[in-house]
């Protein structure tokens, strides 16, 4: 197989865009690509100040560095969530980033949420009986909350997160095999801010398969964490996964003419709001001012409510 620019040897062969390229053609197609989607969507310009959400995996980490390596200015946010047991995920995946952060001199926000809350995930998922087995609901809803937080309290344009082609294309499984509407109307690779306290939202990674980014932290050489979440093994995203890759196998480009068909669907008004999601149903929580459909305070406030004790939120006390 030969690299179709100039006729070396391919490492890499794109069924699903007919395209076999060599090394050095490949990492300069990647950092096109994401270009090119950051310029369709409209999701940023040369003049914002960008915050990368970087788990210390392939994905974010290779984002942030095809982005900075694109000219543009973008720190970079690490959110320790205490999962650690024998494995000690956070805390090696939180060594790939700061390791990713000053190898390339960026500057990396750390946010631990033992340290800030008093809690770390599993134990609030134990305490809030909230997936005491799996914590993935409790830590995806702290993670937004931080994410959101920093992107405002840092004054930042947009907040960048690594989701790929295979994220989208399986929460997209998920949410059409179950038909939420209201999930449907919110997925797209740009959130607007288009609600007083909520930062915008960009994926530059979606039109890019997983398989292309793994390949690509490899060949630019990029330290990241291997291992997957402990608490991942089992999910229905892995699941769905498994099957789109079927697909993918049998299909080149299925999951790609999925996500796209959805995205060209939804700009057509296919997808309306749905009863919880009318603007008028949503207010700003008093503790935290995000924006939150749960009447009074929002879900994240509320979770940490039993511990007030420990608990200081944005420097302040709260009894
Ligand atoms: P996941 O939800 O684990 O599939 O991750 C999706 C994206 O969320 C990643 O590509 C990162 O941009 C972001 N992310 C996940 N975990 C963290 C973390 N611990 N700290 C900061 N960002 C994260
Ligand atoms: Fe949050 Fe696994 S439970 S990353
Ligand atoms: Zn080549
Ligand atoms: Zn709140």
């Amino acid at each position: 197989m030969h690299c179709r620019t100039c006729g070396d040897k391919a490492v890499i062969n794109m069924r699903q865009h007919k395209l076999a390229l060599c090394k050095t053609h490949f990492l300069t197609w990647v950092p096109e690509q994401v270009e090119r989607t950051i310029r369709r969507y409209r999701m940023f310009t040369h003049r914002d100040r960008l915050l990368v959400a970087v788990s210390g995996g392939k994905d974010s980490l290779s984002l942030w560095r095809i982005i900075t390596g694109l000219g543009y200015t973008a720190d970079g946010l690490y959110i320790g969530l205490g999962i650690d047991g024998g494995l000690a995920y956070s805390a090696r995946s939180l060594q790939y980033a700061q390791s990713f952060a000053q190898q390339h001199q960026l500057f990396l926000h750390i946010v631990d949420v033992q340290t800030e809350y008093g809690e770390t995930i599993p134990e609030l998922a134990e305490r809030t009986h909230r997936g005491r087995h799996k914590p993935c609901s409790v830590c995806g809803l702290t993670k937004r909350h931080v994410m959101n937080r920093l992107a405002r309290q840092g004054s930042y344009d947009v907040l960048l997160t690594g989701h790929n082609l295979d994220d989208e294309a399986a929460i997209l499984f998920g949410n059409t095999l179950n038909w939420v509407g209201s999930y449907l109307i919110r997925q797209a690779p740009v959130l607007e801010a288009d609600r007083p306290g909520l930062a915008r939202k960009v994926k530059p990674l979606c039109r890019m398969y997983e398989r292309e980014m793994g390949a690509y932290a490899l060949l630019a050489g990029i330290d990241y964490i291997h291992e997957e979440c402990p608490f991942a093994a089992g999910s229905t995203s892995i699941y769905y996964k498994e099957l789109l890759n079927k697909l993918e196998s049998d299909r080149p480009g299925a999951k790609l003419s999925f996500y796209l068909s959805f995205l060209q669907a939804s700009r057509s008004g296919l997808f309306s709001p749905s009863a919880d999601e009318r603007a008028d149903l949503v207010h700003n929580c008093p503790e935290c001012g995000q924006p939150t459909s749960a009447p009074g305070r929002c879900i994240f406030c509320r979770m940490f409510v039993v511990h007030e004790d420990k608990l200081e939120y944005n420097g302040i006390d709260l009894i």
